[in-house]
């Protein structure tokens, strides 16, 4: 019951991975051959680098996987001489089942120095008769030349929007929750490609109500529901500072946010703002500003106040330059009104700009 849902509904075989179709259908030809070089896995979080390798040592090895299977972390805190302990014990015995080999998952391998990758670049040779090794990373600029040059590498990509709605709807399915279009939209979104970040967001939704909903998603991932924010940042260009002061410290509250989260939100937000690009330009600056100062220390309520009364100046000049226009536009009009269909060409022009700007 209290079963965590990635490890729940992990794809058991190289079929069921979602996406990733140039990666999967290459390894099942590793799996038909019974044979494989070192791989080198590289993408971002929660794309299936370590489902791949769980699926292609279950189907490699069948029963006997557990036995001819390790799966490390490069980044072990305890130094690369415990990881290199490790291989060396693993390796002593030879495979089960008739295997040829074994295989070395090796996690964040990007996270480890040059020195220490030259390290596991020597382990790799000692050990390649009896061991396979599947390094995972990140980035795979961050692995030495050599190490990558011994490696066949696959790319894993951001899941698209579609897999991932299609992955939760069955576990939605299975699990006997609803949940509404929007807040699943709202998921998928959030979760930018990271299958892992999306079935963990949507089983914390789960467990704080039965039916979820947008806001449900909003406060599960700590974040403010963006149409809120943006009604804040308006208000307070509409020069009503008190009200987006007030909104502003109630969101926090409601949804659990620090200073920084919120800065964050209101920062990716602007963009969504009808401003000049000028205006965006000045309101990103301040806000880096007053992030800054907010990692910093000081005191987070008077920071974002004064980001709010920033906005409410670049509104006030913003009103101000209006109504500047529009005083202008009055006095061409009632003059070219004054001569009459002698200038109707400019009158006319006036009449239009005078409907656009009010
Ligand atoms: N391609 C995928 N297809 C289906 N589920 C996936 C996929 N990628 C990730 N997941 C889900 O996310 C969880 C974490 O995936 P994992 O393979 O550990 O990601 P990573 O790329 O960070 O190693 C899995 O248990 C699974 O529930
Ligand atoms: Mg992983």
């Amino acid at each position: 019951m209290n079963e965590i849902w990635t490890e729940k509904y992990r794809p058991r075989t190289l079929d069921d991975v979602v996406g990733q179709k140039h990666v999967s259908e290459r390894l099942k030809a590793y799996v038909a051959s019974r044979n494989m070089p070192h791989l080198m896995f590289t993408g971002p979080a929660g794309t299936g680098k370590t489902t791949c390798s769980l699926a292609l040592a279950k189907e490699m090895f069948g029963g006997e996987w557990r036995g001819n299977f390790i799966e490390l972390n490069a980044s072990d805190e305890r130094g690369i001489d415990v990881v290199r302990g490790k291989i060396k014990e693993f390796a002593r015995t030879a495979p089960l089942g008739g295997a040829e080999f074994k295989i070395i998952f090796m996690d964040e391998a990007d996270a480890l120095t040059s020195d220490a990758q030259a390290a596991l670049r020597r382990t790799m040779e000692k050990y390649s008769s009896i061991c396979r090794f599947i390094l995972s990373c990140n980035y795979s600029s961050k692995i030495i030349d050599p190490i990558q040059s011994r490696c066949a590498v696959f790319r894993f990509k951001p899941l698209s929007a579609e897999d991932v709605e299609a992955y939760l709807r069955k576990i939605v399915a299975q699990e006997n929750i609803q949940i509404d279009d929007d807040a699943m939209k709202g998921l998928v979104m959030v979760a930018r490609g990271d299958m892992r970040r999306a079935v963990n967001s949507l089983q914390v939704a789960a467990s704080l109500g039965k039916k979820i909903d947008l806001d449900l998603i909003y406060q599960t991932i700590g974040m403010a529901n963006p149409e809120i924010v943006k009604n804040i940042l308006e208000t307070a260009l509409g020069g009503n500072f008190v009200k987006a002061r007030d909104t502003l410290e109630n969101v926090m509250i409601e949804y659990g946010l620090s200073g920084q989260d919120i800065i964050r939100q209101i920062h990716s937000t602007f963009f969504d703002l009808s401003l000049s690009d000028s205006e965006k330009v000045r309101l990103v600056d301040k806000t880096g500003e007053i992030e800054f100062r907010i990692v910093e220390g000081s005191n987070e309520r008077i920071q974002l106040e004064a980001l709010l009364a920033y906005l409410v100046m670049i509104g006030g000049n913003r009103r101000r330059r209006r109504s500047n226009a529009l005083r202008i536009l009055g006095s061409i009009l009632s003059e070219a009104s004054s001569r009459t269909s002698r200038d109707e060409h400019s009158s006319r022009t006036s009449l239009s700009l005078w409907s656009s700007l009010s």
